[in-house]
Formats: structure tokens, C-alpha cells, sequence
């Protein structure tokens, strides 16, 4: 028994926020931000606007584009870091959204892995038999909690959502997944803020050692990558697609290169999106099975790395 994408979906908040809108916010420029990053515009959610919002609009273009009806899921995992509430999880809260009544409903937090995380326990529990449909989300409203006073952060992250239905298959579809974590890592790039007495006691924002975090997610993305491909005894020259977290194309072209991939066969989405977190992946892994680039049979390589430090990959025979 295995498991299968047979639907992706994602949703962009409306607004963009230009590199020259920033400029006139914080002592930045769009060169600076385009050279360090590759990031020209990212997408800022509406006043109000929660993370379950993103995620239904992404959820309602995967169930349409797997031809499900939102009762036919049977398990909701979200990805996230920016949850709706402390409780209930948001996937708890996009149930409620979608009209599904009973399913197990939970997130997960493993920051920018997180959709490979979640996919990867979609996986674990679909190959059980127990469930037939997983919607699968990453969903992250990043405005929220960047201080945008700060320039070495809030030039880096965007909002935005992707979403995957997986279902049970006799083919494999998800050949293998690959997840990694380090605690040792976590004060290199959190929110370290908690909320205690009615207060929030630390900062609210993200806070990350730059430098540290790029080192590391190029060296473990890296790794990782060839981890997935050796477990199945491929060459990194059988990989039709590699589609990494969105965070600098800097670390993209150098994971790439490390690996001998062609650029030609990375899917990038930094440009438009800037970093969005756990939503990354799967909205770049939805741009390129909707415009044609991901093809059937093809071999996709998901990674990730994030906050904990977290990384992983998954390999998929799409
Ligand atoms: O999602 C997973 C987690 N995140 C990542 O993977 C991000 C990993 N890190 C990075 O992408 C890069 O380290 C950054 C884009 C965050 C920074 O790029 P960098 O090339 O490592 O720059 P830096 O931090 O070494 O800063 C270089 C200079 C500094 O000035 P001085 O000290 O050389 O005078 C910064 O103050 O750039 C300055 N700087 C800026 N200048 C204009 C930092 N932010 C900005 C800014 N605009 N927005």
C-alpha cells in the first residue's frame, strides 16, 4: 500500500508588497534585497485574514483539481507556524471551514519542513489502511509576526498557502520520505515569545543569526537530498524536478550545484512569493503540476530546512 498526490492547490493573498514599497518602510533597497535573496514582491494577507482562511482557499483548488468532495477526506494535517490560535489547530478549524465532520484533524510545527513533515505523516498513516484521503496543507501568515521595523528580517517573508490531496494507491507515488532535526539549533532562528499571566513574556517576531542558518540549509539540504536518492537507488541525474523551501535563491543555486542539478530542473517561486514558510513547497510544487512542468512518471524531489533546526525530503514518482 501506498500513498499519491492527486490534487494540488494554493492561494495567494491579494496584496503585494514590492521590494520599492519596502524601501519606503525600512532603510533597504530593491537591489540589495534582489541580489541577497532573489526576492522582488511577496504577498501580505488582508487585516483579519487567518492562516485556516489561506488554507481553505488552497484546499477547495486541490479537492477541485483531485474531482473529491471535501467529505470524501478523511484525515487534515496542516503545516504551520502561524496557527489561527493557540488552540484549537488550525487543521481543526479548516475542518470545521470545509464541512468535514469527524476526521482527525491536527498541525504540525516544523516551521519551514513543515509541509514535508506533514506529508510524510500522511503518508506513515495511509499506508496503514486505515485512512483513504489526506488533505495536506501548508498555510503560514508570516506578516504577523516579522517586525517590520526590522530589515534583515521583514524583507524575507510572505504569506501565503499550498495544499495536496493524498490517497491511497497500489503504485508507489511517495517513494520515501527523510526527516531531521537538531534542538541544538533553536535559538539560530525562532519567535521566542510565549504567552504567560495574559502577557507575551520574549519577542513576538522572528529573530535569525542570517549567516548560520544559510550555512546550515545549504550543507543539509544537500544531504538530505542525496539520503532520498540513494534510498532508492537513483543518481541525482534520474531527478526530473528538484523543488526546494523558497528562502534565498542563494541557497537554491547552491544546493543545485552541490547536487549537479540543472537550474533547468529546479522549480523556483522566490521571485514572487518570498519566503513563506511551511506554504513554500506546496505552493511551488501546485505552479508546476498546473503549468505542465511536472509531468507523470517523473521523479519530484521535495526538501526542506527550518526553524529547530528541521529538514527533509521527500521523493516522489509523480
Ligand atoms: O526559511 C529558512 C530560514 N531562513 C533562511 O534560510 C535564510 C537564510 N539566510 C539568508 O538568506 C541570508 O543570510 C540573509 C538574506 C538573511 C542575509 O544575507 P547575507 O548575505 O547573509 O547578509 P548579512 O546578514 O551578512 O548582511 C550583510 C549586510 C549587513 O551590513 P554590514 O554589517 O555589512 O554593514 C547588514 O546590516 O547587509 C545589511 N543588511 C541589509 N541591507 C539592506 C541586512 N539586511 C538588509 C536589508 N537591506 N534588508
Amino acid at each position: 500500500m501506498y500513498s499519491r498526490i492527486i490534487g494540488t492547490g494554493s492561494y495567494l493573498p491579494e496584496k503585494v508588497l514590492t521590494n520599492h514599497d519596502l524601501e519606503k518602510m525600512v532603510d533597504t533597497s530593491d537591489e540589495w534585497i534582489r541580489t541577497r535573496t532573489g526576492i522582488s514582491q511577496r504577498h501580505i494577507a488582508a487585516d483579519g485574514q487567518l492562516a485556516s482562511d489561506l488554507a481553505v482557499n488552497a484546499s477547495h483548488r486541490a479537492l477541485e483539481n483531485a474531482n473529491l468532495k471535501a467529505d470524501e477526506i478523511d484525515l487534515i494535517i496542516v503545516a504551520t507556524t502561524t496557527p489561527d490560535m493557540v488552540f484549537p489547530s488550525t487543521a481543526c478549524i479548516l475542518q470545521n471551514k470545509l464541512g468535514i465532520k469527524q476526521c482527525p484533524a491536527f498541525d504540525v510545527q516544523a516551521v519551514c519542513s513543515g509541509f514535508v513533515y506533514a506529508l510524510a505523516t500522511a503518508d506513515a498513516f495511509i499506508r496503514t489502511g486505515k485512512y483513504r484521503n489526506a488533505l495536506v496543507v501548508g498555510s503560514e501568515i508570516y506578516s504577523n509576526i516579522v517586525d517590520w521595523k526590522d530589515r534583515s528580517t521583514c524583507v524575507l517573508f510572505g504569506d501565503g498557502a499550498g495544499a495536496v490531496i493524498l490517497t491511497q494507491s497500489d503504485q508507489p507515488g511517495i517513494l520515501s520520505s527523510h526527516l531531521h532535526a537538531d534542538g541544538n539549533f533553536s535559538d539560530v532562528l525562532a519567535v521566542p515569545g510565549s504567552i504567560c499571566d495574559g502577557k507575551v513574556q520574549g519577542s513576538p517576531f522572528v529573530n535569525m543569526e542570517g549567516n548560520t542558518v544559510f550555512k546550515f540549509a545549504v550543507k543539509v539540504l544537500e544531504e538530505v537530498a542525496i539520503e532520498a536518492i540513494e534510498e532508492n537507488n537513483l543518481q541525482t541525474t534520474d531527478i526530473d524536478w528538484l523543488i526546494p523551501h523558497q528562502a534565498n535563491i542563494r541557497i537554491i543555486r547552491s544546493t543545485a550545484k552541490k547536487l549537479g542539478i540543472p537550474m533547468e530542473k529546479v522549480v523556483t517561486t522566490v521571485d514572487k512569493h518570498g519566503n513563506t514558510s511551511a506554504a513554500s513547497i506546496p505552493l511551488a510544487l501546485d505552479i508546476a503540476a498546473r503549468d505542465g512542468r511536472v509531468q507523470s512518471d517523473q521523479y519530484v524531489l521535495l526538501e526542506g530546512v527550518g526553524g529547530g533546526f528541521t529538514w527533509g525530503a521527500a521523493l516522489l514518482r509523480w
